[in-house]
């Protein structure tokens, strides 16, 4: 059956080729005009005079737009709090800011007279860095949350040992391989289509009829696929979309807007950096008691996702780990910089990040095995007084501690770390590390209204299919498992379903593809869709052949009717001439879910994820440069939809969890300006880099407890933070160096300059 089968990515070939089709290699409607923008140079500031007469008079240039010209209203705020603009008026809020707009006939045209415009600034006190904002009143960007259970004060006083601390977490920037990109073509009266590079078409049309006027039903978003979005394209697509179809509505003309990469990375938000303060109380056996963490972010000028992504930190500060009396607050605060968005496990990993950080502090502080801590404070079996997490939902589905097992002896860990911990006594300037870490992610939307889905399904009298859900394709296959799913409901080959570019008008009120929840909602959708389709026939065929319905069957290519097969084509030809209806749309909504902000209780996620990796590390002592030597990974998808493509996304998400806790490094200078905006300054991982040896296994055993499309799980974000263990063995490493007496406490990215100030600093010691 194709459900469950490693069929390779429907667009493999042509990513490989350069024959997939992505927005700019569209052909362009005649006459279409270019987009660029100009931005602010100051941090804060008011605009006190702008002359654009420059810009007006370049050579190309049909129109400059500012934010007075926008004919609705100027915001692309997602949260519906007003606070981000289209293009800034009075007031600009971070260096990079978009303050207008031209649009000219040629890209080049446009970018060159964005240069030309002279602004007239009075510039406010600004605020880039978490610590600098704590310092100077804290302001919000969005609401805190609080997650207690117990009384952590009182747990934390009586516990026999303590341990506190501080780690920065940085950013990171999405480096998606296609950058933003919108093409709009104006229709008649208030129509609009927009082609957008965007996990969120359904909010892309909302904020693009919202910017014009107009109603939803007037406004048009198609993405067939993007080259890689991973958080970035879920609100951050909206502005050049506004500005594209603000300009083609204007101007009768098609426009398209592709910023470069270094506008791109200026102007979009990213993940959010975190400072986690947090003290923990714990027994002589490593035994956790209490917790108290504070997980301030810089959020940026805008509150964007920034309050569902500093709730999911803190819905992942314990990791797999129970803690018996906790008290985790949030604090997300306002910066002048560019508002911080949705990044592969929207704040997760860095909550994630922080847990591992006291579980690490805990075994240096009683000189065990960090990985001998983390068993001892695993979630209990269900039905033990050790299973409720800090939000109050009990983890029910457990099975970190087999995962971790397997692990730990197909890895060979401990004859491994033994080895290490021998070579480091010997060698000089080279140090090895290893570290094994667990991760445990919530599936589901914490918004609980956005986890639900549609599909359109219409099968043509040739018996060939047409799929349509309202997922997004970004690489990650979504759109190849669904047409799975669709095969095995009809029993037909995957390339009979052909599979479509996912737009508003097919269907809507879709939810941003995200949380990691793309296949299990559409999935299901488009399962409902064929179910009703299946219904009919089924229907039909037991009173055209006179059988029980039981009796009718999909089979492969046929479809069995008693005694009879009938080629699956055929029998969709005469079920069009009798007239059975062939097209349906589906619809799913996950069960069960509830979240009571305000309480802080509830039960957000309708399952877990699990996974674990082991890392080792050699480090060079003398430089900090290092190497990640070999990585083991057993991660949980349940019954896989796809496991090639499934190992996949385990692949690419621990490369780029390892990018972003080693050598991607976003950095603004103290004119709140980003200097790290190229791939010149920016380091993603290279082919280089990855793990020397890297064994990817799928726990084949795992099956969800929850009746999901075929069993499977979530795969998107949960193995991102199966990264944090190259963290880990990169302070193995350097703790090396002071006879591991000491946690290295390493800030991340544990860059090779941070990896080299540790290892000073511990031998100072
Ligand atoms: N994989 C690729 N190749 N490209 C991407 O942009 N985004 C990730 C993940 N895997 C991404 C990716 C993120 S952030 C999420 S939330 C999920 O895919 C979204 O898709 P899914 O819900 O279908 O897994
Ligand atoms: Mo993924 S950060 O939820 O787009």
């Amino acid at each position: 059956a194709p459900m469950h089968a490693p069929l390779r990515h429907d667009s493999a070939h042509k990513h490989v080729a350069g024959s997939a089709d992505y927005i700019d290699d569209m052909p362009e409607p005649e006459g279409t005009l270019h987009a660029a923008l100009g931005m602010s140079d100051r941090a804060h500031a008011e605009i006190v005079s702008m002359d654009l007469s420059a810009v007006r008079a370049a050579p190309g240039v049909v129109w400059v737009m500012t934010g007075a010209d926008v004919p609705g209203h100027n915001d692309i705020s997602p949260t519906g709090r007003h606070d981000e603009p289209v293009l800034a008026e009075g007031r600009v809020e971070f260096h990079g800011q978009p303050v207008f707009a031209v649009i000219a006939e040629s890209r080049e045209a446009a970018r060159r007279a964005a240069r030309l415009a002279k602004i007239e600034y009075r510039d406010l006190p600004h605020r880039t860095d978490v610590t600098d904002t704590i310092a100077n009143g804290a302001t919000l960007v969005t609401d805190p949350l609080t997650l207690s259970r117990g009384d952590a004060d009182a747990a934390l006083a009586a516990s026999p040992r303590t341990i506190s601390g501080e780690m920065r977490i940085g950013g990171q920037d999405h480096f998606y391989l296609e950058g933003h990109i919108a093409l709009a073509i104006p229709g008649e009266d208030d129509e609009v289509t927009v082609w957008s590079s965007t996990q969120h078409p359904s909010e892309v049309q909302h904020m693009v009829g919202h910017a014009l006027g107009v109603p939803s039903n007037a406004v048009t978003v198609q993405v067939r696929r993007m080259g890689g979005g991973f958080g970035g394209k879920e609100t951050q697509s909206n502005q050049f979309a506004a500005i594209a179809a603000i300009a083609a509505k204007r101007l009768k003309r098609a426009v398209k807007f592709r910023p470069d990469r270094d506008e791109d990375m200026t102007t979009t938000g990213k993940r959010h950096d975190f400072l986690v303060a947090y003290e923990a109380g714990f027994d002589d056996d490593g035994r956790i008691l209490a917790v108290e963490a504070n997980y301030a972010a810089r959020c940026g000028f805008s509150s964007d996702l920034s309050g569902p992504v500093t709730d999911r930190a803190l819905f992942h500060a314990d990791n797999a780990y129970f803690y018996p009396d906790v008290r985790l607050t949030s604090q997300p605060l306002k910066t002048n910089t560019v508002s911080n968005t949705a990044f592969r496990g929207f704040g997760g990993p860095q909550g994630m990040v922080g847990g591992e950080r006291i579980v690490e502090e805990i075994a240096y502080a009683l000189g065990k095995d960090p990985l001998e801590i983390r068993k001892r404070n695993f979630y209990g079996e269900p039905g033990s007084d050790r299973v409720l997490t800090p939000y109050h939902q009990p983890v029910e589905d457990n099975i970190v501690h087999r995962i971790v097992d397997e692990l730990e002896q197909t890895s060979d860990y401990q004859a491994r770390r033994q080895a290490i911990l021998d070579f480091n006594a010997k060698s000089r300037v080279i140090r090895k590390g290893i570290a094994l870490t667990p991760v445990k992610f919530g599936i589901s939307f914490t918004a609980t209204w956005y986890n639900q889905a549609g599909a359109l399904v219409h099968v043509y009298q040739d018996g060939s299919i047409h799929l349509n859900h309202g997922g997004t394709e970004m690489g990650q296959g979504l759109f190849t498992k669904v047409a799975q799913v669709l095969a095995d409901a009809f029993q037909v080959d995957i390339a009979t379903v052909k599979i479509t570019a996912t737009t508003t008008a097919k269907v809507p009120n879709t939810s941003a593809t995200a949380a990691s929840s793309g296949s299990d909602l559409n999935g299901m959708a488009a399962y409902d869709a064929a179910r009703q389709i299946k219904e009919r026939l089924v229907a039909f065929a037991a009173e055209k052949w006179d059988v029980s319905p039981d009796d009718v069957a999909f089979v492969p290519h046929h479809v069995r009717i008693g005694e009879t097969l009938v080629p699956f084509a055929d029998f969709i030809r005469q079920a069009y001439m009798a007239r059975v209806q062939l097209s349906a749309t589906g619809f799913y909504k996950t069960p069960k879910i509830h979240w009571d902000r305000a309480k802080g209780m509830g039960s957000p996620f309708y399952y877990f994820a699990y996974g674990a990796a082991v890392s080792e590390v050699s480090i060079d002592t003398l430089t900090g440069e290092y190497q990640v030597d070999r990585v083991d990974v057993l991660h949980d998808v349940g019954r896989s939809l796809n496991p090639a493509i499934d190992k996949g996304q385990v692949e690419g998400a621990f490369v780029q969890g390892m990018g972003w806790l080693t050598t991607e490094e976003l950095w603004w200078d103290d004119k709140g300006r980003l200097r790290t905006h190229a791939p010149s300054t920016y380091k993603i991982p290279l082919a280089s880099d990855r793990p020397k040896v890297f064994n990817v296994r799928l726990a084949e055993w795992s099956e969800n407890a929850e009746p999901t499309i075929g069993r499977s799980k979530a795969v998107g974000e949960p193995p991102f933070m199966l990264a944090i263990s190259v963290l880990e063995a990169l302070s193995m490493a350097v703790a090396s160096v002071a006879e591991y007496r000491h946690c290295p406490k390493l800030d991340a990215p544990a860059t090779p300059e941070r990896v080299l100030m540790a290892v000073e600093r511990l031998r100072g010691i």
